[in-house]
């Protein structure tokens, strides 16, 4: 997939690009609406709080990587969640981060029994809700955690 001239991809995490991965972060007026570093999500990724399957990818933009993508997945149940999405600060409104989810609703479009994807994001973070609307992603009228609404994409 294409996002202006760039091929956008997702990439695994390994000994040669965790460094850069880990360099990658919000601006910091973000910080409030995505309190996240890259080194705490990749770290929750190793240590899940249940069984489900960890899916955690970096993005790329050609050869560089502009972002990280993590999912929790019940691919049994068909449910999939979306924990986190970031794209570094130097590379934010060029359509890498909807690029990305597209990757992923493909991917799980793609298993025997896709049923939900579902996604959450403060509540001041309105530019996240609209990435996800224009995605397909509905609000649920759901919160979790303080202050989180809930989306889902139905397949
Ligand atoms: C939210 C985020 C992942 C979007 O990625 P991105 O590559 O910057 O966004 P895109 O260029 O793909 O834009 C996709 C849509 O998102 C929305 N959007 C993204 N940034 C926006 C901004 N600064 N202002 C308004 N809308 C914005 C728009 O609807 C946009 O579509 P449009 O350009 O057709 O109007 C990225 O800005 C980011 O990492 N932000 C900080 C972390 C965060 O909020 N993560 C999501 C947590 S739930």
């Amino acid at each position: 997939m294409t996002s202006g001239l760039e091929p956008i991809t997702l990439r695994a995490i390994t000994g040669e690009n965790l460094h850069a991965v880990l360099e990658l972060s919000v601006a910091d007026h973000q910080r409030k609406i995505y309190p996240r570093t890259n080194a705490h999500s990749i770290a929750e990724a190793h240590y899940p709080a249940d069984d489900d399957a960890v899916w955690l990818k970096a993005i790329y933009a050609g050869e560089t990587p502009v972002g990280l993508i993590l999912t929790s997945e019940a691919e049994d149940r068909g449910e999939y969640f979306l924990w986190r999405l970031m794209i570094d600060q130097r590379f934010q409104g060029r359509g890498y981060g909807r690029c990305a989810v597209q990757l992923l609703i493909e991917r799980i479009r793609q298993t025997d029994n896709p049923k939900v994807l579902i996604t959450s994001h403060l509540q001041a973070n309105s530019n996240a809700g609209r990435l996800y609307e224009q995605l397909g992603f509905e609000y649920t009228g759901e919160k979790t955690g303080a202050d989180e609404l809930e989306l889902r994409l139905t397949f």
